[in-house]
């Protein structure tokens, strides 16, 4: 199987990959050794696009579980190029790998009873295991695979802290690019922040918020000849679609009937629909499972555009008029976006057509969901012992109100994807259990959120063998 792929890159078989613009009114093509992350007619967003029929592709999802067997290669260890089948753009000399993909997907019955679902009907897809603790490693071990190949020396990203502290961590682990990462000020989580460091990213802080500084590296990267790495970059939501993959794979390649998923700048959902649309094209599944996206109500722009204005895929050629309408509205009103979950805490997601598509793809649906219900939620996942950041859980929170609704009947199978690990932001989860009200107010009174409805308090105890042991003794008898 590994020298079939490497005949597969071969230089004359290089027209079988290339970039493709995604307006069906241009569909223009590129080759996939220029770094683009715009289409250089119109301007749109690219897909990575194959000519399947040439390439080697498995009859059955099965076969990837030979993979398994030669875990000791860093290509079938790999999460994400187990499957380079699926995602056959690279020669296996520039595969960048650190290991990531190694995610667990398990079945909560508690989760499963909040949200109103059968026991045995719930998965948590929990993404926090990879090796930054977030998604991010999925798509960014792609990206680093396609700036090596075409040669780049340095590597940006624009974040909310995730993205930087994958690129971080690749630029630090394989010494092939530096790093440069641009944040808003304010706006990220000293646990994020931690790792851009610490791994010697080089960071800039913009004044502004995400949305400025997504705009802001662009242009510094075109003008720098920087290689761009965010979810604009076609070759990272290659590696993204991975994290189907492996969803499929955990469920012994069953189609789940809902993928539930936080929406921010909309990469993973729109790498989503894209790794179904391909299985679905390839025969490799017989049917493709509907996709729920879930906003912050505090950063839910694609809930207004979807939900509320009728904004659709229409067959590729999205009314723009819609989009430029409530770009306008925000501007002239001054509103940013603001949430708890600062991971997609964005307003201007640039990969809003692409996820039209996942959405057209996948009968989707968005839906927003409060901080109070995002931090609810966090706090369930969270007692199943392996949690998540609030961002994540947002996946949770919109599943419940999916449920409520009727439009996820109870007997339906679902995953809720897990972006990121618990230790991410540890801040908003210790003011969400803490007893101290003014650091609860601090953090979480501005945001809305009143009470801590599932709130783990810590007992606070005199410094005494006798109180401490009546203390928990106290605590027990509660608990019985
Ligand atoms: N969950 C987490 C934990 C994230 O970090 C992000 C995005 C999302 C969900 C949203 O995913 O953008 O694909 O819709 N974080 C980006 C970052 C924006 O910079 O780390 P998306």
């Amino acid at each position: 199987m590994l020298q079939v792929f490497q005949m597969a890159q071969s230089s004359t078989n290089k027209n079988l990959v290339f970039q493709r613009c995604i307006a069906s009114d241009c569909g223009q093509t590129f080759d996939i050794g220029e770094a683009l992350v715009a289409c250089k007619a119109c301007g749109q967003l690219l897909d990575v696009a194959y000519a399947w029929d040439h390439l080697p592709v498995p009859n059955s999802l099965r076969e990837f579980e030979r993979q398994w067997s030669h875990r000791n290669h860093p290509l079938a260890f790999s999460g994400v190029w187990r499957f380079r089948q699926l995602l056959p753009f690279a020669a296996e000399e520039d595969i960048v790998s650190v290991g990531e993909g190694q995610t667990l997907l398990r079945a909560s019955d508690p989760v499963a009873k909040y949200v109103g679902l059968r026991a045995g009907h719930v998965f948590l897809q929990y993404e926090g295991m990879n090796p930054s603790g977030s998604f991010k490693d999925n798509g960014m071990t792609a990206a680093f695979t396609h700036a090596r190949a075409i040669g780049a020396k340095r590597a940006a990203c624009a974040s909310t802290g995730n993205t930087s502290a994958s690129l971080a961590l690749y630029s630090g682990a394989s010494r092939l690019m530096q790093a440069v990462i641009f944040i808003g000020s304010g706006k990220i989580s000293f646990g994020k922040l931690s790792q851009a460091l610490d791994y010697g990213a080089l960071t800039v802080q913009i004044a502004g918020d995400f949305d400025d500084a997504m705009q802001r590296v662009q242009e510094v990267c075109a003008q720098l000849g920087i290689y761009l790495v965010n979810s604009v970059n076609p070759f990272r939501l290659e590696g993204q679609k991975a994290i189907m993959f492996r969803v499929l794979e955990s469920l012994k390649w069953e189609v789940p009937d809902w993928i539930v998923v936080p929406g921010g700048n909309l990469g993973n959902s729109s790498a989503f629909g894209k790794a179904f649309g391909e299985l679905h094209t390839l025969g490799l599944i017989d049917r493709i499972p509907r996709l729920a996206i879930i906003n912050a109500s505090g950063a839910n722009t694609l809930y207004e555009l979807v939900e509320r204005r009728g904004l659709t895929w229409n067959g590729g050629r999205p009314d723009r008029s819609i989009i430029d309408k409530y770009y306008g509205e925000l501007d002239v009103a001054g509103r940013r976006a603001s949430t708890i979950a600062s991971a997609i805490e964005i307003n201007r997601p640039v990969n809003l057509i692409k996820c039209l598509r996942a959405l057209d793809i996948c009968h989707g649906v968005v839906r927003q969901v409060s901080d109070q219900e995002i931090l609810d939620a966090k706090a369930q996942v969270g007692q199943g012992g392996f949690g998540c950041e609030p961002a994540s859980a947002a996946s949770v929170a919109g599943t419940r109100l999916l449920c409520e609704e009727g439009l996820i009947d109870r007997d339906a199978r679902v995953v809720c994807i897990l972006t990121g690990h618990q230790l991410k932001d540890p801040t908003a989860t210790v003011a969400y259990h803490t007893t101290d009200k003014t650091e609860f107010e601090r953090i979480l009174g501005a945001r809305g959120v009143d009470t801590a409805s599932y709130a783990n308090h810590a007992i606070a105890v005199d410094n005494n063998l006798d109180a401490i042991i009546r203390a928990i003794d106290r605590h027990s008898q509660g608990e019985r």
